[in-house]
């Protein structure tokens, strides 16, 4: 197993190849194949006879079918619904580890021995609070705030209170970055909770474990010691742990191309909490709430079912770009969420969420299209139930993801055959054009009007 160390490209020994005739010149190229795959820049050597031709292109929108790195730390087989860290699969870690050690374990490559452990629980426990200005800075944003908002912002800002984290080829300061951005990231998602509330904010307890403190830090109100459900702890580490990593998502795939800048790892974080933000990724596990929510009924999922087959919006929470059989974290969900409420009991939205899967796992429309659910089907009901607000689902997947984030991002960083991401595009706009202006230049912006004061 590769230790997080310096990667090193890989030592072509294989004589497999791929043979490519261009039928435009009649020439045949030769081409390597290493570990399954071509080197796009292979394809440049394929040119036409024009001095001009810059070689082929691979043209690969959303890539669907490129890697763009090579990496130890997750592994997915997404026909055959298997998700495995560093090599150990999904439903042992999540059985046993806790979210330390998985986090751990995914920037090292191997498990912490005990004194490893004590020492990185330490380290974190020792790094939750945050700077007083950044409380302030919190407390500056609206009532109303998205917390995702608030989250992505105090991430980037975290970069202002550590300058000497732009030093990303100092091991020491890259160690240090990554255990404050684990040990501070509850502490702001908590304080995000607790302006959305209105409530004052809990500053850490450091006697508390990891998730405890978390919630200590979300849910204490005048009690001096906070005693969170058992339950609720452990169902929020193995939520954890199923989060923790899923190899190139959109996320991550940001904070690899923000951090391959060479920019300090909060600017590269808050990248990832952006792109988390969105509705098709971390976002679909609050959207998996409102679309229950606009249902209303069990009596109303055929006709939604309908609508959805009719092009009228997504079954949020069914569908995943890389699981094609079933996602093996929502197998877990589904066992965590009978054992959450078996504690706090079901309501009508987990009837309604249970319909919309028996129905849509035997329609046809969903089963050809190989459209399961996913993690998000579930986490969002779990998390209701343990009176989460549904804004602030996604930041919980977020403090989760901080820890494959910045296993990612070392990685990228220690891998010698990264380069600054820039991906190449297929130009179909105008060809050259002389300039002729259509405006009068003039710096007037004309007086204020009514229509511009509501827009304000
Ligand atoms: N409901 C209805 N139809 C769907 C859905 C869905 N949830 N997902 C995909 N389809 C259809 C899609 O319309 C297309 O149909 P057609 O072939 O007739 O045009 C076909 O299935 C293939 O879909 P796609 O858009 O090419 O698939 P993708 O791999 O680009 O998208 C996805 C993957 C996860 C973005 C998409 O399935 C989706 O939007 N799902 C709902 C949002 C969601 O639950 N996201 C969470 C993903 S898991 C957590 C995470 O990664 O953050």
């Amino acid at each position: 197993m590769a230790k997080a160390g310096t990667m090193e490209a890989p030592v072509d020994t294989a004589k497999d190849a791929l043979e490519i005739r261009d039928t435009r010149t009649d020439k045949t190229y030769t081409v390597p194949i290493s570990e399954g795959a071509i080197r796009a820049a292979d394809l440049k050597k394929v040119k036409t006879d024009d001095a001009d031709d810059p070689g082929l292109l691979s043209y690969d929108p959303a890539f669907l079918n490129t890697a763009a790195c090579r990496s130890a730390i997750t592994f997915i087989d997404g026909d055959k619904g298997i998700l495995r860290y560093r090599g150990y699969p999904i439903e042992q870690l999540a059985e046993g580890s806790t979210f330390l050690e998985v986090a751990w374990l995914l920037r090292h490559g191997e498990l912490p021995d005990q004194s490893e452990y004590d020492q990185f629980v330490h380290d974190i426990t020792f790094h939750t609070y945050v700077h007083e200005n950044l409380r302030k800075f919190l407390e500056g944003f609206r009532y109303d705030a998205h917390p995702m908002a608030m989250l992505n912002s105090s991430v980037a800002a975290l970069a202002s209170f550590y300058p000497t984290s732009a030093h990303i080829n100092d091991p020491t300061e890259r160690n240090i970055s990554i255990i404050r951005l684990l040990a501070k990231v509850p502490t702001i998602a908590a304080f995000c909770y607790r302006h959305l509330k209105g409530l004052p904010f809990v500053y850490p307890d450091n006697d508390l474990s990891y998730v405890e403190n978390f919630l200590s830090m979300v849910a204490r109100m005048s009690e001096p010691k906070y005693e969170a459900n058992p339950i609720f702890v452990r169902a929020l580490e193995v939520l954890f742990i199923l989060h923790a990593d899923h190899e190139q998502n959109c996320s991550t795939s940001a904070v690899r191309a923000v951090g391959s800048s060479h920019v300090d790892p909060f600017s590269a974080m808050s990248a990832g909490v952006a792109a988390l933000f969105g509705p098709l990724h971390g976002g679909a596990n609050e959207q998996v709430l409102r679309m229950i929510a606009e249902i209303g009924s069990v009596k109303n999922v055929p006709k939604f079912i309908e609508e959805v087959k009719g092009g009228g919006g997504k079954l949020m929470g069914f569908g995943h770009r890389v699981y094609k059989s079933y996602d093996p974290r929502a197998k877990i969900v589904k066992k965590l969420a009978d054992e959450v409420f078996e504690v706090v009991g079901v309501d009508k939205d987990l009837e309604i969420a249970l319909e919309l899967e028996r129905i849509a796992l035997s329609d046809d429309y969903f089963k050809s299209r190989k459209l399961y659910p996913n993690v998000d089907f579930y986490t969002g009901l779990i998390y209701r139930s343990m009176a989460f607000p549904t804004e602030f689902f996604t930041v919980l997947f977020a403090i989760a993801r901080t820890a494959g984030w910045m296993a990612q991002w070392e990685e990228m960083l220690l891998d010698k055959e990264q380069k600054i991401a820039r991906p190449r595009q297929i130009y179909i706009g105008p060809a050259e054009r002389p300039y002729k202006s259509r405006i009068e230049h003039s710096h007037s912006i004309g007086p204020r009007t009514q229509k511009d004061a509501l827009r304000q």
